[in-house]
């Protein structure tokens, strides 16, 4: 047996060796799903953060067609939530749920067969796990088996369930967890594979207990569009890992607080939800999008964009469709990049945020990712020894060792302006424009077929070397990241994931 350990991993024989621990770590990996489903984060599109409660027909169908022709269903984002407000505001005399025909007049079985599932897309519900859903349309607590019926019927995939009008049901962990596990068992007796999103922003602390009935939990109040703005709404700070009221117009910065201390819940079948991005909706710089979209996807979030497809600029189209930051996402070791350091700067804005941060996890292969974060206004130059970039730990076998460095917003990552610009007015389709520089079809090759064969494109752009016990170092413009992808110098080796 440990003579196994102890050979060279070269040739037929060592290669034998690596196939059966692949497929040994996929198999246990997907044992920790409770329904087998969301090995890796959910990714789609929702009506919320860009419509509220107004969206309609049209809306589905123009997104819907867009995820297709943008290449966004190909990259993985495949389910298209209706959020609230899909039903009449009234159940039926026989208490079923009733569709909103003025709202989708061609009936709701219709359009999700004709521009949700016919275009190799999912159909995601939503409702409250309470009287009414946050909306004020009819919630589902008691009526979970005949809501799911109904839901199943129509072709769901998966349903994001909310915490609204929960009727006291409540304030400690075990009630929030049997109120949500009756609708986890049944989702379960419709036969369908439904993918369970919970909605409870954080109550009762879901990282602690829905593993086992859910695929993902949110963990925090609504998000905002904005990077730091603080909201009496939101009132929590960055800092509590655990908030009684956790409110609405949450910022980047918040979120991203409260996230890092709970990084290693997160395992494959059950994910942190750090709330839907916000890229496209104009509330944030080029810099400050993609610091949230990079934290998201590398913190294992589901990617879950709340825009409006057709009013994308070609930048924040370029950062959605980024390969290499998406393949963090979608790694399939499903371990969360951590925070290592927090260090506060002079260099605060008007809301008095200014901190740099750093990250790092580990990534399939023995791949590493690491990012540095500057809260600060003003653009800087931020350096860390690998020390200090593996945990602080001294004689720390990963700081003592070299490692190539890919950048991941490299140039040759990213879809230049132009390409994006012409892609988003249709005057090309995204295969023709392409070329294989920059777009990644994860439909012909998934996110792990493609890492296992080292494509390109998902590492990032390689820009030299760090040697053992060495330094990195960037200049991160104002509210922006520098983040990169790290490989042992000489070959990649095996190392199984940051422990929980
Ligand atoms: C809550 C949720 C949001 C959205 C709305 C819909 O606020 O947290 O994500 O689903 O309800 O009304």
């Amino acid at each position: 047996m440990h003579s196994f350990l102890t050979l060279p991993r070269t040739g037929l024989f060592s290669s034998l060796i690596l196939s059966v621990q692949f497929s040994h770590h996929v198999l246990a990996a997907s044992g920790l799903s409770y329904n087998g489903l969301s090995i890796t984060p959910a990714m789609g599109w929702d009506t919320y953060n860009a419509y509220g409660l107004d969206y309609n027909e049209t809306t589905i169908q123009d997104n819907a067609e867009l995820l297709v022709n943008l290449g966004f269903r190909d990259l993985g984002y495949k389910v298209v939530i209706f959020d609230d407000a899909m039903t009449e505001k009234n159940r039926s005399a026989n208490g079923t749920l009733i569709e909103n025909s003025s709202k989708f007049p061609s009936g709701l079985k219709n359009l999700v067969d004709q521009s949700v599932h016919s275009n190799g897309l999912q159909f995601g519900v939503y409702s409250s796990a309470g009287r009414f859903t946050c909306g004020g349309y009819p919630g589902s607590l008691g009526y979970e088996a005949a809501d799911a019926a109904w839901w199943a019927s129509l072709g769901a995939d998966y349903l994001k369930y909310d915490n609204c009008y929960n009727e006291g049901n409540s304030g400690t962990p075990k009630l929030s967890e049997h109120r949500y596990a009756v609708m986890s068992n049944a989702l379960n007796s419709t036969g369908r594979s439904i993918t369970y999103s919970l909605c409870n922003w954080g109550d009762d602390k879901p990282w602690e207990w829905a593993s086992t009935i859910a695929n993902s939990a949110r963990m925090s109040g609504d998000i905002q569009d904005y990077f730091d703005r603080p909201a009496t709404s939101c009132p929590c700070g960055p800092d509590e890992y655990y908030c009684q009221l956790p409110g609405y117009g949450c910022s980047i910065i918040n979120i991203l607080g409260k996230a890092s201390h709970i990084t290693s819940k997160n395992q494959p079948g059950y994910w942190n939800d750090l709330d839907m991005l916000e890229v496209g909706n104009g509330g944030m710089t080029y810099d400050e999008y993609k610091t949230h979209f990079s934290m998201w996807a590398a913190i294992k979030s589901p990617l879950i964009m709340g825009n409006k497809l057709y009013e994308l600029s070609p930048e924040d189209y370029g950062i959605l469709t980024n390969p290499a930051i998406v393949a963090l996402n979608q790694d399939p070791e499903g371990s969360s990049i951590q925070r290592r350091l927090v260090e506060q700067t002079d260099d605060k804005d008007r809301w008095g945020v200014g901190e740099v941060q750093l990250w790092s996890g580990s990534l399939y292969g023995g791949d590493q990712v690491v990012a540095f974060i500057n809260a600060g206004k003003s653009s800087r130059t931020i350096s860390y020894d690998l020390v200090e970039v593996f945990g602080g730990v001294r004689n720390n076998e990963q700081a003592m060792q070299a490692w190539e460095l890919y950048d991941l917003w490299g140039n040759e990552t990213v879809i230049p302006a132009v390409s994006a610009a012409m892609v988003l007015n249709g005057t090309v389709g995204i295969e023709a424009v392409d070329e294989g520089r920059w777009y990644y079809n994860a439909s012909e090759t998934s996110w792990a077929d493609g890492l296992a064969r080292n494509e390109t494109l998902l590492l990032g752009t390689p820009v030299g070397r760090v040697e053992a016990m060495g330094m990195l170092s960037a200049s991160v413009p104002g509210h922006g990241i520098a983040m990169w992808r790290l490989r042992r110098a000489g070959g990649a080796a095996k190392r199984k994931r940051d422990e929980l």
